[in-house]
């Protein structure tokens, strides 16, 4: 049984090491396959997920949330909306190893946190930017009801979901423009 939670504080350097210590870390980050989008340090990580991403005060900014498999942690999802237009966020997600990959975990997570958020936040779509090798964490986002973004459209999603002066520092994405893919989950695409 799926289940997600808000991560606080204390659980930071946690979800550092799931990101990227753990078996993971080289499946979506770093040599050899990701050489545009290096694993970061503890510093870089720390600086990068600022703190606001596990207080309760910012959760409409942002947040990392822990996912639970009958109570025990087997991950990470994160959104973050501050750099967004209105009801939209950016998702993120990462299991702590390879044995929880592969089990519909990763499906079932994101499902809860776009219920949550549009129950919680009102959030009606969402983007999510893997790399355009990470074939098998665009066949998980195509089973939650994401849909790849044709090469010609990417430019203009990114514009309807950023706010401009977020353009420079998070318009390309992870793993520069060309090599990442764009994904969206819209209210159009349930009708
Ligand atoms: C990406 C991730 C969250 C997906 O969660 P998951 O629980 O593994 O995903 P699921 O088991 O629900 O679905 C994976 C799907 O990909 C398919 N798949 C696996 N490897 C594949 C590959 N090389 N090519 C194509 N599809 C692949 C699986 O068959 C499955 O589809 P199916 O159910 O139709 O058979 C998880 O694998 C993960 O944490 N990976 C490491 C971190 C990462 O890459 N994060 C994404 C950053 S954007």
């Amino acid at each position: 049984m799926i289940k997600i939670r808000h991560a606080d504080i204390t659980e930071k350097y946690k979800t550092y090491e799931w990101l990227c210590l753990s078996d993971t870390a080289q499946m979506h980050m770093g040599e050899p396959d990701y050489p545009n989008n290096p694993i970061p340090s503890w510093e870089e990580f720390k600086e990068g997920f600022e703190n606001f991403y596990y207080q309760e005060e910012t959760r409409g900014k942002g947040s990392v949330m822990i996912i639970q498999d009958d109570g025990k942690d087997i991950g990470c999802l994160c959104y973050a909306c501050f750099h967004l237009k209105p009801q939209k966020a950016e998702l993120d997600i990462w299991l702590k190893g390879k044995e929880y990959c592969g089990n519909g975990n990763g499906t079932k997570a994101l499902k809860a946190l776009c219920d949550y958020l549009e129950s919680s936040y009102n959030i009606k779509d969402y983007i999510i930017r893997p790399s355009i090798k990470n074939y098998r964490a665009v066949r998980a986002y195509e089973k939650v009801g994401f849909k790849k973004v044709q090469e010609n459209e990417k430019e203009k999603t990114i514009n309807e979901f950023l706010l401009p002066e977020f353009l420079n520092e998070y318009g390309d994405g992870d793993y520069g423009f060309e090599d990442t893919a764009v994904l969206i989950k819209t209210n159009l695409n349930a009708l």
